[in-house]
C-alpha cells in the first residue's frame, strides 16, 4: 500500500515547491514516489506529475465558461473532480509508488473548511496511511500574533481532515540568523510566545496570557519543521518527521 503525503497551506506558502523538492529528495534516496497535482488552476509546475487534476478539469475553463471569478471557478472545479473521482482513486492506486505526493490548491478553504475537498483526499488515500504538511510561510511567522494565527489555522486544518501532521517552515532561507534564532526559540519556548502574543492587542481582546498558553500547548503538539525549498535544506529532517507518522520512525534508506 502506498504512503500518501498531502501538502497543503495558505497560497504562496510553498506547497509546489515543497512537493518538487521532496519528490527529488524522495528519488534521490532511490524510493519510488509520485506526484498528484491537485490544483486545477495551477499554470506552471516546476514537476512533471504522474497524474493531473487539469486533465480533468481546468479552472481557467471553468472561469469562462461559466462567468466565475478565480476563486469561484476553483471551488466549481473541485466540485466537478467529484464526478471523475473513482478513475482518479483508480488511477493513483494503479501506479505502484511507495510514496505518493499530493499537491494541493492555494485556496486551502477548499481543504481545509469545505466538504469537497476533504471528500476529494478521502476519497484517493481510501484507507492507505496518510500524513498531512502543513505549510507555514515563516517570512509570514515574523509577529507573535502571524505565529499564533498560523497555528490555528493548521490545527483547524487538522480538526477537518483528521490526519496526522507535521507542520513545515517553508523559506527559511529568507530569515536572517537573528530571526531564525528568534522564531525557533519561540516554537520552542510556549510560556514566552504566550506573553508576546498576548502583549499584541489583537489576539488579547479575547484571551488573556494564561489562555493563550494553555491554547498553544495544543496548538504545538505537531512536530514543527524548518526548511528551504530553494536551497533543499531541512529535507533529512522533513523526512524523518513524515517517517515518524507513516511508519513509526522506520526508515527506508
Ligand atoms: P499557490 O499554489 O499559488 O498557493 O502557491 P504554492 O503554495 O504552491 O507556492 P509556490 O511553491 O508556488 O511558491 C510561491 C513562491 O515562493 C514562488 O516564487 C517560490 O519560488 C517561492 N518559494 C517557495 N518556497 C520557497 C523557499 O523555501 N524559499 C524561497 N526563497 N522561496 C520559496
Amino acid at each position: 500500500m502506498p504512503y500518501f503525503i498531502i501538502v497543503l497551506g495558505t497560497a504562496g506558502s510553498g506547497k509546489t515547491s515543497l512537493t518538487s523538492m521532496l519528490h527529488t529528495y524522495l528519488v534521490s534516496h532511490q524510493l519510488d514516489a509520485a506526484i498528484v497535482n491537485l490544483d486545477p488552476a495551477v499554470e506552471e509546475l516546476p514537476y512533471d506529475p504522474d497524474i493531473d487534476v487539469r486533465d480533468y478539469v481546468d479552472a481557467r475553463d471553468v472561469m469562462r465558461r461559466r462567468g466565475l471569478g478565480p476563486n469561484g471557478a476553483l471551488i466549481a472545479s473541485i466540485d466537478m473532480l467529484l464526478a471523475n473521482i473513482q478513475e482518479i482513486q483508480d488511477l493513483v492506486w494503479s501506479m505502484k509508488a511507495n510514496y505518493i505526493l499530493i499537491d494541493t490548491p492555494g485556496q486551502m478553504e477548499l481543504f481545509a473548511f469545505r466538504d469537497t475537498g476533504s471528500i476529494v483526499l478521502k476519497s484517493i488515500v481510501g484507507d492507505a496511511k496518510a500524513v498531512a504538511l502543513y505549510l507555514i510561510d515563516s517570512t509570514y511567522a515574523s509577529r507573535s500574533s502571524n505565529i499564533f494565527s498560523a497555528l490555528l489555522l493548521a490545527a483547524s486544518t487538522h480538526a477537518r481532515l483528521g490526519y496526522p501532521q507535521v507542520n513545515v517552515l517553508t523559506k527559511v532561507d529568507l530569515l536572517s540568523e537573528e530571526a531564525m534564532g528568534k522564531l525557533t526559540g519561540l516554537l520552542d519556548d510556549p510560556d514566552t510566545l504566550s506573553v508576546e502574543i498576548a502583549s499584541e492587542k489583537q489576539a488579547s481582546l479575547v484571551w488573556d496570557e494564561e489562555e493563550i498558553s494553555s491554547i498553544l500547548e495544543k496548538l504545538l503538539v505537531f512536530d514543527i519543521v524548518p526548511v528551504s525549498n530553494t536551497l533543499g535544506e531541512g529535507f533529512d529532517s522533513l523526512y524523518a518527521a513524515i517517517q515518524r507518522v507513516l511508519a513509526g520512525g522506520e526508515d527506508y534508506f
